[in-house]
């Protein structure tokens, strides 16, 4: 396949483009309840540790592959290493990023359609009024209603492919030029009703006050997959962004904004999010419930709560849907790279994460108790081997690849920096951050 002369409009554009794809449930959804139950502080700790060791690094390496090769993943990988003069097996690796992100896709949506679902109901104005234990009896009712969740889930889906279907720049920059500051708007109102209950001390201490002791192998494998998962590494997904970025633009400076941007994100919403659970005595281990359950109380206790919280869902569903665009763009790409209509491509790709979705639709009520490895059910399975296991590997890989295989000058020179800064990147990649992912994955086998 030949080189994609497509670009981004702008050096912002590339950086919308990248914030949408990394800014999501991740942030929201995934990062509180996974706090909630590795412990709180030992987790937030070496969620930050592993985001700047290894995912700022990384997250180089793979946009910086997708910019050298200016192809979609595979081919990009396929021609590059044709150029280093090394294996052409590398390409397999864009097609395990396609298996990764399809598998996280497929709960991605049927996450994203609970906020749909809650769009909704606050439209409605079912919280008005609720009680704590109210609002989370309904969110257990809603699960056990897979006909609702099915309808929810194909919603987004349609939304997704729809974009992907018609070519990802279209329509998505401006989307994300307007939504993205407005939802970092409407948590910095949150974080600042945050302030105001009984429970932000108490959510302060339990984030912050490093707790050392809680710190064992499964908290750091889950922080290590989490970090992968927020900033969107390890799936060959900004790769198929980073072929459309501008020659002329600092990829280091890009990168580090958007990582700043995404912590910053899945701050605030753990500060509001644990106020409330401390404040109202819920469970910070409740687990992927948590957000579903704790932000309806607090919007209910602001003034115009219910506009509020319609609003921040709104918002939600659009930051998850610029990451599942991403998500779905690796895999269509693949398919178009091979001859196919790009609208084929989606519709095909669409159906088929569509049909797997409807396993975790079920994971809620019919096929609770089915499990698929250990005790885990479908849900439990897709929401922890791809973001935990897959996307290290895939990062890990990646990061060979850009460290060891690929000629030093192309290499620079995609990264767009100094002789002395390569030098750091690639210290830093070849030293650190290859051989720490690979400890925390290996000794997580053993
Ligand atoms: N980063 C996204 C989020 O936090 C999820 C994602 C993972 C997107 C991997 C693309 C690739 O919601």
């Amino acid at each position: 396949m030949n080189e994609t002369f497509e670009r981004w409009q702008s050096r912002r554009a590339f950086i919308l483009a990248v914030t949408g794809a990394a800014v999501g449930l991740g942030n929201i959804w995934r990062f509180p309840y996974m706090t909630g139950e590795n412990g709180g502080s030992a987790f937030l700790l070496l969620y930050i540790v592993f985001v700047l060791l290894l995912g700022l690094p990384m997250m180089m390496a793979e946009i910086m592959i997708g910019r050298a090769g200016r192809r979609s993943p595979m081919q990009a990988l396929a021609f590059l290493s044709e150029e280093a003069g090394v294996t052409p097996h590398w390409r397999w690796l864009g097609l395990f990023g396609a298996i990764t992100t399809f598998f996280i896709l497929s709960f991605y949506s049927v996450v994203s359609g609970w906020s749909i679902e809650y769009l909704i109901g606050s439209v409605n104005g079912d919280f008005v009024a609720q009680s704590a234990p109210q609002i989370g009896a309904s969110f257990d009712a809603f699960l056990l209603d897979p006909l609702r969740m099915t309808f929810n889930h194909t919603l987004f889906m349609l939304l997704t492919m729809s974009v992907v279907a018609v070519g990802i720049k279209s329509g998505l920059e401006k989307l994300n030029n307007v939504m993205m500051p407005l939802l970092y708007l409407i948590l910095l109102v949150l974080g600042g009703y945050a302030v105001t209950t009984d429970g932000f001390g108490e959510a302060i201490r339990w984030l912050f006050t490093p707790d050392l002791s809680a710190i064992n192998l499964s908290v750091v494998l889950n922080a290590m997959g989490h970090a992968f998962f927020t900033l969107a590494v390890g799936a060959c997904a900004l790769m198929a962004y980073g072929a459309y970025m501008p020659s002329d633009q600092s990829l280091p400076k890009a990168v580090l904004a958007v990582a700043l941007l995404d912590i910053a994100v899945a701050l605030l919403s753990g500060i509001a999010i644990f106020s409330v659970v401390f404040s109202h005595g819920l469970d910070p281990t409740e687990g992927p419930g948590l957000m579903f359950v704790t932000l309806p109380v607090a919007f209910s206790e602001l003034p115009g709560g219910q506009i509020w919280l319609g609003a921040f869902f709104m918002l939600l569903l659009v930051a998850t849907w610029t990451s599942s665009i991403n998500l779905a763009e690796p895999m269509v790409a693949m398919l178009v790279g091979r001859g196919w209509r790009r609208g084929r491509a989606a519709a095909l790709i669409g159906s088929l994460v569509w049909l797997v979705g409807l396993l975790s639709v079920l994971s809620f009520s019919s096929l609770k108790d089915v499990h698929w490895l250990g005790d885990m059910n479908f849900f439990a399975l897709v929401t922890t081997v791809p973001p935990d296991i897959f996307l290290p590997i895939g990062g890990l890989l990646i990061a060979v690849f850009a460290a060891w295989q690929m000629p030093k000058e192309a290499a620079a020179s995609a990264l767009g920096v100094s002789p002395a800064g390569f030098a750091v990147w690639q210290v830093v990649v070849r030293y650190i951050s290859i051989p720490l992912t690979a400890v925390v994955l290996l000794s997580s086998v053993i």
